[in-house]
């Protein structure tokens, strides 16, 4: 598809082959240099450990276009730090931070005329992974990797405004109490797709999991983090080790204290005390801010502010947000990183 095909106003989160994406490959103790490929296909081995042992993870983050014309990337160095862990989590070689912001910057100087123009709310979505490759059978680290990043141009996840959505609790586990949750690894998204589904079929945005240790305490909302809004007004968002640590949830902390004055916390929220909260949402690169309008818990139906209006603190966070990223609103020093 060329871009002067693509409606940037009906686009939605689907893969759309733009013309270049950029390949490193990892071989006796090193990344080589890295370069851009219109190729994209992969060829590896039929042993590789990312097909067979997932030994491989993934990263999800996206530029925007401004106002000026200018690029934004939103906080690529904590992308870049999530995929060290991950790497460090699964025996895989990490790539440094410069690599991983300067493949980004490549990918998107490439894919130039895929970014979504200013003001329709879309986005560059750039996919960064890191796979074990190479001949092998045992179940031990690859002899090989590659580290890629291809972008695909994604629209405004909100069509004609924001809305909330409804989501049920899960009985499955996304991730074992000191499992691979915290990693940013295909495992957890496998394990993910039958409960998704499943709420899915039941017209739910998707599934809340709970903590696997105890089943009592929200965890995460489908492939986003969990924060609400206490009745005394304060932000709060699960503590885990078996969460993702969303960027996203972290750059919201960091706004709803120091722009929004709100006190915050990281703690527990307990499943059956949801009458404690005046707000919650869904939050993540894909997500942005998703207000939740309610949860079904077992028979239980619990509504948070609303199931068609937003909240006012939700929409506060959303448009600080979405301000920053888009270049509308000054950003907390280093959080822009500019393509030029
Ligand atoms: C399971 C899960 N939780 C949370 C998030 C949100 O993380 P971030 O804000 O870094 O996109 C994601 C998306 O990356 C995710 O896949």
């Amino acid at each position: 598809m060329s871009s002067a095909d693509i409606d940037w106003k009906t686009l939605g989160f689907d893969y759309i082959k733009t013309d270049l994406r950029y390949i490193s490959h990892w071989k006796d103790g090193d990344w080589d240099e890295g370069q851009l490929t219109e190729d994209n296909k992969l060829h590896i081995s039929e042993g590789s450990t990312a097909l067979h042992y997932g030994q491989q993870c993934f990263e999800g983050l996206k530029a925007y276009r401004c106002k000026d014309g200018s690029i934004n990337l939103f906080r690529p160095d904590q992308n870049a730090a999530r995929m060290r862990r991950s790497c460090a989590r699964l025996l895989m070689p990490a790539v440094s931070t410069e690599k991983f912001i300067d493949a980004c910057k490549q990918v998107v100087r490439a894919n130039e005329k895929f970014i979504p123009p200013y003001g329709t709310g879309g986005a560059l979505y750039l996919r960064p992974f890191l796979i074990g490759v190479g001949d092998n059978i045992g179940v031990h680290s690859a002899p090989e990797f590659i580290f890629s990043v291809f972008a695909t141009p994604v629209g405004a996840y909100f069509k004609g405004g924001m809305k909330p959505t409804n989501f049920i609790v899960s009985d499955y586990d996304r991730a074992a109490p000191n499992g691979t949750g915290a990693a940013k690894v295909g495992g957890n998204y496998a394990a993910s797709l039958l409960p998704g589904l499943d709420a899915k079929n039941r017209e739910f945005g998707d599934c809340i999991y709970l903590d696997p240790e105890t089943h009592t305490k929200i965890e995460e909302v489908g492939s986003a983090n969990f924060f609400a809004i206490t009745e005394e007004g304060h932000f709060i968002t699960p503590k885990s080790p078996s969460i993702l640590p969303s960027i996203t949830k972290y750059s919201l902390l960091e706004l709803a204290k120091e722009r929004l004055g709100l006190e915050v916390e990281e703690g527990d929220v307990f499943i059956d005390k949801l009458d404690g909260y005046k707000e919650a949402g869904a939050c993540g690169t894909a997500a942005v801010i998703t207000p939740i309008g309610g949860i079904q818990n077992g028979n239980d139906f619990h509504v948070f502010y609303s199931e068609t209006e937003v909240g006012p603190v939700t929409k506060r966070l959303y448009e600080e947000l979405v301000g920053i990223q888009y270049g509308d609103r000054e950003a907390p020093a280093g959080w822009i990183v500019k393509v030029d």
